[in-house]
């Protein structure tokens, strides 16, 4: 969708031109996954797949919501006085977290607006859609009240939506990598101090192909939040010897030391996963800066056995997406990337063996699985921003 478009959609919708139009993308992740919470490093990266915006300052307190993707449900109408959530607001919930938390942190925004969106992330393929919106409405509100804010204020706010108004218990790498994407690069962060550097994905003759096994992650929520808490209880355990906060203070050797102390085979498991998962971020940005990219995929793939055996969130459609991707000639490496139990994976994958990768993982899927994967070549692009002004 370019700009025009935008602006032709909002103007059908709401009879005038919008006063800028604005674009957010999705992420994938590298490497780091469910370390977000425990302490541990992520390896993200905004892509060219996001949510698109065009909006316009009203005079009155009045808010209102256009999707071109929930064409159905119309202009929703809600009050900058009711900033509460409610089920049937459906997606409006989470531009009413923005707004309410933008307030409570102190800017003002005192008249309503009208918004259109529309975004190109496949539905519930774990691309991170719902970060995506949130930090649209962040830059919409920004650049229409004038509001001043940092960019880290601003990854903060959407994931305080996704944790205290949607109530997903997610941790911030999805935020962090829309908010503060750039062209090119990659995001190395460290989710215990924030501290994080930009590290130019170069792969030579490779790109990273997203594989989308188009199974919805339905039981994400439920499992994700489970994931979590059997990590909080290792932790615990583990605290009868030692004195951590996260896993992500552990390196692998010292783990291995305590981890008769955690009481349960299963919780042995996902912390293992989380303190080797962390160590293997270290490593595959190591390698990706020192140009090892055999290395890298080798990380990569040991990253999807982990998830696969230890934490335990791929799932059939998963698992035969990476393990045939893995039997490909031309692939560095595959994984699962996201929370899990369907969306997406991602292979790197050599550049002029796309084609045959993309028919032949494709043809293997749906003859074991029964439908079709979707495949697109991943670019890696800017975070959040404001596409045109009037
Ligand atoms: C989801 C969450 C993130 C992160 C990943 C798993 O995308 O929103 O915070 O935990 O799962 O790495």
């Amino acid at each position: 969708m370019d700009t025009e478009q935008l602006k032709q959609a909002f103007l059908d919708n709401f009879g005038v031109a919008p006063d800028a139009t604005f674009f957010s993308p999705g992420r994938i992740n590298l490497i780091g996954e469910h370390t977000d919470y425990n302490g541990g490093h992520v390896f993200p990266a905004a892509i060219t797949l996001g949510t698109y915006g065009a909006a316009r300052k009203r005079d009155d307190r009045t808010l209102r919501f256009y999707s071109g993707n929930f064409e159905d449900l119309g202009i929703i109408e809600l009050s900058l006085d009711d900033l509460v959530f409610k089920k049937e607001d459906n997606w409006t919930n989470y531009p009413k977290g923005v707004i309410k938390f933008l307030k409570e942190a102190g800017h003002v925004i005192e008249s309503g607006m009208d918004v259109y969106v529309y975004g190109n992330i496949p539905n519930g393929s774990g691309l991170s859609s719902s970060a995506s919106l949130e930090l649209l409405i962040g830059v919409i509100c920004e650049e229409l009240f004038g509001l001043t804010l940092n960019r880290l204020d601003l990854v903060k706010i959407g994931k305080q939506t996704e944790n205290d108004f949607i109530g997903v218990n997610s941790g911030i790498m999805d935020q962090f990598a829309i908010g503060m994407g750039a062209d090119k690069q990659a995001i190395y962060l460290d989710t215990n101090t924030l501290e994080y550097e930009l590290v130019p994905l170069d792969l030579g003759d490779y790109v990273v192909v997203i594989m989308n096994t188009n199974k919805r992650r339905e039981l994400a929520d439920s499992k994700y939040n489970e994931r979590r808490s059997e990590c909080e209880t290792a932790v615990t355990e583990l605290n009868a010897l030692l004195s951590i906060e996260t896993l992500g203070e552990l390196d692998e050797a010292t783990f291995d030391q305590y981890a008769y102390l955690i009481k349960d085979g299963n919780r042995i498991k996902r912390a293992r996963h989380a303190v080797s998962e962390n160590q293997r971020t270290l490593k595959a940005k190591a390698a990706l800066v020192a140009g090892d990219l055999d290395q890298f995929g080798r990380l990569v793939n040991a990253s999807h056995v982990s998830l696969e055996h230890d934490y335990e969130v791929t799932g059939v459609e998963l698992d035969t997406l990476v393990h045939t991707a893995w039997e490909q000639e031309g692939v560095l490496g595959a994984r699962m990337t996201g929370a899990g139990f369907g969306g997406c994976a991602i292979a790197i994958v050599q550049k002029d063996k796309v084609e045959q990768f993309t028919e032949t993982v494709g043809h293997i899927y749906e003859e074991k699985i029964g439908y079709a994967p979707a495949f697109y070549i991943a670019e890696v692009a800017g975070g959040s921003r404001v596409l045109s002004r009037k």
